[in-house]
């Protein structure tokens, strides 16, 4: 296998031009939900990466706790992102869609009519969250997930993920991290079941492997990917005993499922708790499929060394790809990174939604 940043690298049944992936970030353009023409021209922009990872989109109504995320669970949605991969497509690019239930991370303004906050448990986290109609809020209290709803919840999963397929997507990222849904089972503070799907780091980890192996039924082991942030704190996850038994076991089980690949979270380079390298070992050793690592890997001498010594298959980028479209050849070419408007991440800029998203230019 290549270690070389700009050589091809076989994910599954694709051959991504290069070892270098767009990660997911959320940008809140998709207004009413539905993926936009000019969410096309942002993923079409980027298609030069080796793989895009898109933002967070929710397979069900009740996991749109953001304001202005899209979603993947009707026709207009489908429709929407058919537009995004067909024009990555044609850009010779490959593209997976991060499925995002934000679970207790919601407020109700935030939701469609008829949809509902449920998470494991009902604990709030304690954290703020942006509104379009009263700013930033307290996040709200879930209401528990009743054991027999749990097949449904895992069903949206596996239908969205369908329906990804139908609409020209080369697979699927399960976003397992970052204190959504997913990861709200893992943890035991926001995870106080006292069925089989709570207490025992068996039993945390099961509706994450039912959703997973549900999703590779689905659409096959080759197009199934998972992201995780073992250590991360964002939504008020906070360290436990266990982190290190649970992913263990966790990259034991995917690793028998047969998914493509495990993309880890490390958000040391946004002010978080780092990512141990004795975390990524264990992980590396349980797991033999493609490893993507993501987090602060924004030169030619850290992606290399992530690539080499690092164990990871493949980096996945984030916030430089904000501002350089064309962030791969720069990289390749040496030239210098442009830097992203943090003010423009999640909202338009006083002259609308293009602004700090599409109107940043390849290099000269
Ligand atoms: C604007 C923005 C939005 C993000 N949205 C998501 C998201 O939807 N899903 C996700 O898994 N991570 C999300 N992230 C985290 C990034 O994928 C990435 O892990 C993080 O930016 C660290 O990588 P970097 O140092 O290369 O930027 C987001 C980050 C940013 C800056």
């Amino acid at each position: 296998m290549s270690h070389s940043a700009f050589e091809p690298h076989a994910l599954g049944q694709l051959t991504l031009s290069n070892h270098i992936v767009m990660a997911p970030m959320t940008r809140s353009r998709a207004v009413g939900n539905t993926p936009t023409e000019l969410m096309t021209e942002y993923y079409r922009q980027r298609a030069t990466a080796g793989l895009i990872i898109t933002e967070g989109t929710s397979p069900s109504p009740n996991g749109l706790g953001y304001s202005r995320i899209p979603g993947l669970f009707d026709k207009k949605q489908v429709a929407g992102w058919k537009r995004v991969t067909d024009a990555v497509h044609e850009e010779g690019g490959h593209i997976f869609v991060q499925l995002m239930h934000t679970g207790r991370v919601f407020h109700p303004a935030n939701l469609p009519d008829g949809a509902e906050g449920v998470a494991p448990s009902a604990v709030a986290a304690e954290a703020m969250i942006w509104t379009d109609e009263h700013q930033m809020q307290p996040q709200s209290t879930p209401r528990a997930l009743l054991t027999g709803e749990l097949t449904r919840v895992r069903d949206e999963f596996a239908r969205s993920a369908k329906l990804a397929i139908s609409a020209g997507f080369d697979g699927v990222e399960l976003h397992g991290a970052n204190g959504y849904l997913l990861e709200q089972f893992l943890h035991p503070q926001s995870n106080q079941r006292t069925d089989d799907y709570g207490g025992s780091v068996t039993n945390r980890a099961r509706f994450v492997l039912e959703v997973t192996r549900a999703v590779a039924d689905a659409i096959g082991v080759d197009r199934t990917g998972i992201r995780l942030s073992p250590w991360g704190v964002n939504g008020d996850m906070p360290h436990y005993a266990e982190i290190d038994e649970t992913y263990a076991y966790l990259a034991e089980e995917l690793q028998r499922i047969g998914i493509a690949y495990v993309h880890l979270v490390n958000h040391a380079s946004m002010g978080a708790p780092a990512l141990p390298a004795r975390t990524v070992e264990i992980i590396r050793e349980k797991f033999t499929n493609t490893l993507i690592l993501s987090g602060g890997l924004h030169t030619v001498e850290a992606i290399d060394a992530a690539l080499t010594t690092g164990h990871a298959d493949l980096v996945a980028i984030g916030r430089p790809f904000l501002a350089n479209p064309d962030l791969v050849a720069r990289l390749k070419n040496g030239t210098p990174l442009a830097t992203p408007d943090t003010s423009t991440f999640f909202s338009p800029g006083p002259n609308g939604f293009a602004q700090g998203y599409t109107d940043y230019p390849t290099a000269a």
